[in-house]
């Protein structure tokens, strides 16, 4: 694995586009559960049972304590080596983009200002009725109304089942089929349209590197897997 860590430290250096998409693995350090980790359940609920439209519909008041629940852990979170390595990698390479599925605005903390987070932000609200939105840090109530219209509110992310916004998917498309090299980092490639974008990327033409404690569905696909904590690696790649 130095062999490969040195090899990539070396396309890294030489690349014009880099491109990078993150998961819940490169917040882990942070001291963030990822999703389908041993702690990704909450009250023996998945994500996929809580970030639903319908699970919103049924019992909003679940769902709110769910991301408050949440919310409450994050505010208490500080970035990581991964994320300062991002940003200090985004400093070097200015053309860099980062895709994150992370709703923990923790890459914004970093530092990182090339940022599209594919899955909204867990710290703007938007109401269901109107095109009210807001970002807001502070803790919410149990069920959070519309400042205009009164309406109850929701998280602005992206549920299962929701599309991802048209520019950001397009974006994200156009950054995986330009890159000279694309880096998935910390996600276990299992939820779309994220999950394609190594493999678009490698179609393209684009080295692809993956770094995740174990083995993933992208893991026999990617030119480089390197194995082990997200904050580990990139602080060799990216002294
Ligand atoms: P997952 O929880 O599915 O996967 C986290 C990945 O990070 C796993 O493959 C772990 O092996 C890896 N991992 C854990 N700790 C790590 C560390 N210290 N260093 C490197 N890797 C580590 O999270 P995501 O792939 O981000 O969507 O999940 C994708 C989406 O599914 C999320 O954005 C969320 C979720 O349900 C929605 O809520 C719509």
């Amino acid at each position: 694995m130095i062999a490969s860590i040195q090899t990539v430290k070396a396309l890294l250096d030489g690349a014009d586009r880099i491109a990078v998409l993150t998961g819940a693995g490169v917040s882990a350090e942070s001291g963030v559960p990822t999703f389908r980790g041993a702690d990704g359940l909450w009250k023996d609920l998945r994500a996929e049972d809580l970030a639903h439209p319908e699970a919103f519909s049924r019992d909003p008041r679940l769902v709110w304590e769910f991301y408050n629940w949440r919310r409450s852990l994050l505010a208490d979170c500080k970035p990581n080596r991964a994320h300062h390595a991002l940003a200090a990698l985004e400093a070097h390479a200015p053309s860099m983009l980062l895709m994150t599925q992370n709703v923990d605005g923790l890459h914004h903390a970093a530092g990182s200002s090339n940022v599209i987070e594919m899955h909204g932000s867990i710290w703007r609200v938007k109401c269901t009725h109107c095109s009210y939105t807001a970002e807001d840090h502070s803790p919410l109530p149990e069920l959070p109304r519309c400042n205009s219209c009164g309406e109850m509110l929701r998280p602005d992310v992206v549920w299962f089942g929701e599309q991802l916004e048209p520019g950001i998917l397009h974006s994200c498309v156009e950054s995986a089929a330009h890159a000279d090299i694309f880096m998935t980092i910390g996600t276990s490639g299992l939820v779309q349209p994220a999950a394609s974008l190594a493999d678009l990327a490698k179609r393209h033409g684009a080295v692809t590197v993956e770094i995740n404690l174990d083995p993933t569905p992208n893991s026999g696909l990617v030119d480089f897997s390197l194995q082990g904590k997200a904050g580990e690696i990139l602080d060799k790649l990216i002294p």
